[in-house]
C-alpha cells in the first residue's frame, strides 16, 4: 500500500489462478464482448476501439459466474479501508461493476470516478504482452490524453493477469496505448465500505 500524488494505492497479486483462468470465464467474457450493441458503445473515459459494459445493467459482473474471484477481492478491499477509509470496516458493497477490453491501438483517457463511493478496484483478468498500462497523473484533466502531460506528472503501473490495484475515487488515472494484437481485459469494481 501506498501513496501516488496523494491518494492511495495498493497492488495484490492472486495467488489463485483459476479463479480467473479456466474456460467457463474466458467462453462467458467472448460472448460478452462479442455482443453487437457494445460495438457502438462508447463512455466517456475511453478512446477508440475499446468495449465497455459500464452503465449497461443487462451485462451483470455476477453472471460470469466468479463468486470466489470476487470474494477474494472484497477481503483485500476490506484490508485497505484502514487507510483508504479511515476506519475498520466489517463489510464491502459493490454499488457497480462492469468489464472492460481494450483492442489494439487504444487508450483510456483521463478521468476520476465521480460517484458516491469509497474506492475503486480494478482487476486485471487478462493482459498480453505490450498491454496498455495504468497511468496515474499529477493533477490530471478529465478527458484529456496522458501523452499531454510531463514525464514529472505521471506513475506509469504496470499490469499483468492476475493484477488487483486498488486505488483513491479521486486519483487522476488513465490508461496508455495498448499495442497487443490480443484483447485486454479488466473488470471495474466501485465500491463502499459498511460500518
Ligand atoms: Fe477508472
Amino acid at each position: 500500500m501506498e501513496y501516488i500524488f496523494g491518494y492511495f494505492l495498493a497492488r495484490f497479486d492472486c495467488p489463485h489462478e483459476i479463479y480467473y483462468i479456466n474456460e467457463e470465464l474466458s467462453d462467458k467474457l467472448s460472448k460478452t464482448f462479442a455482443c453487437p450493441m457494445l460495438k457502438t458503445y462508447q463512455v466517456r473515459e475511453q478512446r477508440g476501439n475499446v468495449i465497455t459494459t459500464c452503465n449497461l445493467p443487462q451485462f451483470n459482473v455476477s453472471a460470469l459466474n466468479i463468486q470466489d474471484l470476487i470474494d477474494w477481492i472484497k477481503e483485500r478491499i476490506l484490508e485497505c479501508s484502514s487507510l483508504l477509509w479511515n476506519g475498520e470496516a466489517s463489510d464491502v458493497k459493490f454499488t457497480l461493476m462492469w468489464a472492460n477490453q481494450m483492442l489494439q491501438g487504444s487508450e483510456g483517457v483521463c478521468h476520476t470516478h465521480k460517484r458516491n463511493i469509497d474506492g475503486v478496484a480494478i482487476f486485471y483478468q487478462s493482459v498480453p504482452l505490450y498491454s496498455g498500462d495504468l497511468v496515474f497523473i499529477r493533477n490530471g484533466q478529465q478527458g484529456t490524453s496522458y501523452k499531454n502531460y510531463s514525464d514529472i506528472d505521471l506513475c506509469f503501473q504496470h499490469v499483468k493477469s492476475g493484477l488487483l490495484v486498488i486505488h483513491d475515487k479521486s486519483l487522476p488515472h488513465a490508461i496508455s496505448t495498448h499495442m497487443s494484437s490480443d484483447p485486454r481485459i479488466s473488470l471495474i469494481f466501485e465500491f463502499k465500505y459498511i460500518s
